[in-house]
């Protein structure tokens, strides 16, 4: 190993950052084996290494909060007097976009999905009420709603990692892309980092293999870029980027509102943001620091700033984060061009290892430090940046954990809520049941309608609902 030149050089590199037991086993290796390994120590960030363990691995270095934090302005949900005209254009604005085939959707599905625990990509989990659909088939369906809709079915990019890409294009290939036109699907996939333990060492999966994880939601900025995703937008003339996470179902896929607001502002990078359900509500806060739009984490706010009222009552730091984006193309074009890096964020894993006599280990406790980057990082990095205010019933019901909170029992229900609010909205009868809740099961297809208007329009197609009733729209 060490007697090429080439072999030599990895040797510096390792025992420069302390890691040459990754060459541990490296002589029980074939051929194949090897070289692989070899080539996953080449595609390690050496310049980084250091870096990660002073700072991320064996110190936990708390970013610095900004000393000065203002609320981040925003559109609200519902428009104030002088603002309906503006969200009357905004919309007129988005929909001439997706028409025009300017607005692609991008989903993030890159996650491990560990608190879910599910067998398989999370995307290929069955969520909806009555037909069961997977999450890929929704957003797939809606997409192609959007499409008969506008008359322009915009492309997909979806955003895989190394651990769940060939399980996910294999879904999509088992279900003949959900009638999508396989042309306007385009996978990618994510760069990774490696695993450390508490000391400071890289971990093995195995004698010839490294033990990475996705390198965070955020690493979809640079990946979009390096898969050659954004080239593709461009010959295709997409201008904006519709992003959304693969584990909430309620999200509109393509927002007029949102896209129109974004673009007649010029923004570069947008978000959509809920009202907190309390204080302390575990999302990242919109704030501005230095006229910028940043997302300060729950944790990194003092119980001062979160308990901060305005004189009419409402928190100061009201508004909670959800991972709704609207991002210009050339947005993540420049940052890649410029050169730009997310600040890393560690995570506590339990992580499966080699140990030194290359046994496998299993931890019962959390052994290890996961790094990653968060795409709401990048907000600060945009000039302009609008928020617009979205409803959590109406769009924000991620599936999290297998019970309880965040749970698909709770995104079910909401989602029955939804589609019960849609049609009462239309003027159709829901039966309810003491508490409120709806006394039956609703399920609206995308190809029925995508938002409480086109429920509206089709008012008259939906039957009599009875107690008890199980009642698919499509
Ligand atoms: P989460 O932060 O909820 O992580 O991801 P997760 O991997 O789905 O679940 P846990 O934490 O292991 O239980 C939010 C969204 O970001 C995507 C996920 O696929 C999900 O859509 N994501 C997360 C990536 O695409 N890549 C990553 O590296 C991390």
């Amino acid at each position: 190993m060490s007697e090429t030149v080439a072999g030599r050089k990895i040797m510096e590199q390792l025992l420069e950052c302390n890691q040459q037991h990754l060459l541990a086993f490296y002589d029980e290796l074939n051929y194949g084996k090897k070289s692989q390994l070899i080539e996953q120590i080449n595609d390690l960030d050496f310049s980084a290494i250091p870096g990660w363990i002073k700072n991320h691995v064996k110190a936990y270095k708390v970013l610095p909060i900004p000393e000065r934090l203002d609320p981040a302005p925003y559109y609200p949900a519902r428009p104030t007097a002088d603002l309906k005209h503006k969200y009357h254009e905004a919309v007129r604005c988005g929909r001439q976009l997706i028409a025009d085939g300017k607005v692609a959707g991008f989903v993030v599905a890159g996650g491990q999905g560990t608190r879910l625990g599910f067998d398989g990509p999370k995307g290929d989990y069955p969520i909806t009420p009555i037909r069961n659909k997977t999450l890929f088939r929704l957003f797939a369906e809606s997409i192609l709603a959007t499409g008969a809709k506008y008359g322009a079915c915009p492309p997909w990019y979806i955003m895989t990692s190394p651990l769940n890409h060939a399980a996910t294009v294999e879904i999509f290939k088992a279900n003949d892309y959900y009638g999508l036109d396989r042309s306007k699907v385009f996978f990618f996939q994510q760069g990774t980092n490696p695993n450390f333990s508490f000391d400071g060492k890289i971990l093995m999966a195995d004698k010839g293999v490294i033990s990475t994880s996705p390198d965070g939601h955020g690493g979809s900025l640079k990946a979009l870029y390096k898969s050659g995703a954004i080239d593709d937008m461009k010959k295709r003339g997409i201008e904006y980027i519709s992003y959304w996470q693969v584990d909430n179902p309620l999200i509109h896929v393509f927002d007029p509102l949102f896209i129109g607001l974004h673009a007649m502002d010029g923004a570069e990078m947008s978000s959509k943001a809920l009202i907190k359900a309390h204080p302390t509500e575990k999302v990242g806060n919109f704030c501005l620091v230095d006229g910028r739009v940043t997302v300060i984490e729950y944790s990194d706010l003092s119980d001062e700033q979160a308990h901060r009222r305005n004189a009419d009552g409402s928190l100061v730091f009201e508004l909670g984060s959800i991972a709704i984006h609207i991002i210009s193309r050339t947005f993540v074009e420049k940052l890649n061009v410029e050169g730009f890096a997310l600040p890393i964020h560690r995570a506590v894993k339990k992580i499966p290892h080699i140990d030194q006599a290359g046994r496998q280990v299993k931890p019962e406790k959390p052994n290890g430090i996961k790094l990653e980057t968060f795409v709401f990082d990048a907000l600060p990095l945009a000039e302009r940046s609008i928020i617009l205010e979205t409803l959590r019933e109406e769009e924000f019901a991620p599936i999290k954990n297998a019970t309880g909170d965040d749970s698909p029992e709770v995104t079910r229900r909401m989602m029955i809520e939804r589609a019960a609010n849609w049609l009462e909205a239309a003027g159709v009868k829901v039966p309810r049941k003491a508490d409120g809740s709806p006394d039956c099961v609703l399920e609206i297809a995308p190809a029925f309608a995508l938002n409480r208007e086109d429920v509206a329009a089709r008012a008259c197609d939906i039957p009599v609902i009875k107690p008890g009733d199980r009642l698919y729209l499509e």
